[in-house]
């Protein structure tokens, strides 16, 4: 089955084609230039960069596979959530390529695709389900933060998430706060590691709380009274990476513990993780040490596979194609609120 997938629920515009489950070309295209300027996602200008983008995506990821769009068998793409006028770019073509090529059609739920990631791997990259185990998945990106139990493929049930502000969020905001260009959390990680993470004791919000949800905005208030009352820290080199590493090491010691808490609670013997946090090294190096240490399997989705990317959205199409034959029909609206309660 030759399958073409679609991504536009934020600011990543990606295409993928993937045969029998098999990726063949994930082509990918961040806006990141465009909102910098903004410090942040301005909706608006996302789907408009979607549009402009698309179909030059689309052509660049049929030319590397090497396929012609007549030759498609169904097409993917996310349905949500995410930013409505996102997501109607990448639903509608995709919905209106189905019709035209009289082949099936199936929207995706955007965390449903980070949920299986890690699972993607090998060359050419496919879903390693007979490596499948029962896990605990913490996904972590700019818009979620929540842990999932995960039964069986396509099996899953949300155990929390945050009550305000997500990981890479509370990232960004800090980032923001000390004046790293947007998105901050890859030039936060950067700076943490040449930086001293005990300098510093910054809150660990909900860190004890037997709950599974997060809450990381108080955290983002301490750094902001913090940086107020010191001044000089964003002038010094060292200050600053030292400020890097313990706002990093608060972030990540919050995650590890409440994943490891909710893998026991739940007798999982495997833990992953996916979303953009989890290229965060400091993040990759705590949940191996932990991992390790109580005994879990850990599967990271693979760092090109962790930002917003076409090949997880096609991999959980074919995943529900090729098991139930489960097709959306091409009126489906978009459903910008979806919760992965409801997929
Ligand atoms: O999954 P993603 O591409 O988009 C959403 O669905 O939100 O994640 C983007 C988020 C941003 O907040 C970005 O700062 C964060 O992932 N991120 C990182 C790192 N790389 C990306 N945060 C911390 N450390 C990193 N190395
Ligand atoms: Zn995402």
């Amino acid at each position: 089955m030759l399958l073409l997938a679609i991504e536009t629920s934020c600011d990543e515009t990606s295409v993928a084609l993937l045969r029998d489950g098999c990726v063949l070309a994930n082509t990918v295209s961040s806006q990141i230039n465009i909102h910098q300027e903004y410090g942040g996602v301005v909706p608006e200008l996302a789907s408009r960069e979607h549009l402009r983008n698309l179909m030059p995506v689309a052509s660049q990821a049929l030319r590397q596979a090497g396929v012609a769009p007549d030759k498609l068998d169904a097409v993917a793409a996310t349905r949500g959530p995410g930013l409505p006028g996102a997501l109607l770019v990448g639903l509608r073509a995709s919905q209106g390529l189905a019709f035209a090529l009289s082949k099936p059609f199936v929207g995706i739920h955007h965390h449903e695709a980070h949920l299986y990631s890690p699972w993607i791997g090998g060359e050419p990259l496919s879903l390693a389900l007979d490596e499948f185990q029962p896990n605990l998945s913490l996904i972590v990106s700019g818009g979620h933060t929540m842990l999932v139990h995960v039964a069986a493929p396509l099996e899953h049930r949300v155990l929390g998430g945050t009550v305000d502000d997500a990981a890479g969020e509370c990232f960004d905001k800090v980032a923001k706060l000390i004046g790293l260009p947007y998105p901050g959390g890859p030039e936060l990680d950067r700076l943490a590691r040449e930086g001293e993470g005990r300098a510093h004791n910054f809150p660990r919000p909900m860190m004890r709380d037997e709950s599974h949800d997060f809450s990381f905005s108080g955290l983002k208030t301490s750094v902001r009274y913090f940086i107020r009352d010191n001044p000089g820290v964003l002038e010094d080199g060292q200050r600053l990476r030292d400020l890097c590493a313990g706002v990093q090491a608060a972030i990540v010691e919050v995650l590890v513990a409440k994943t490891i808490r909710a893998a026991k609670k739940l007798d999982a013997k495997c833990v992953t993780a996916s979303g953009g946090v989890t290229c965060n090294s400091g993040l990759r190096a705590a949940l191996n040490e932990a991992c390790a240490a109580e005994g879990f399997a850990l599967r990271l989705a693979n760092p090109t596979l962790c930002t917003d990317n076409a090949a997880m959205v096609g991999m959980v199409a074919h995943l529900r194609l090729a098991r139930s034959g489960e097709m959306t029909p091409l009126d489906a609206e978009i459903a910008p609120g979806w919760k992965l309660t409801e997929a």
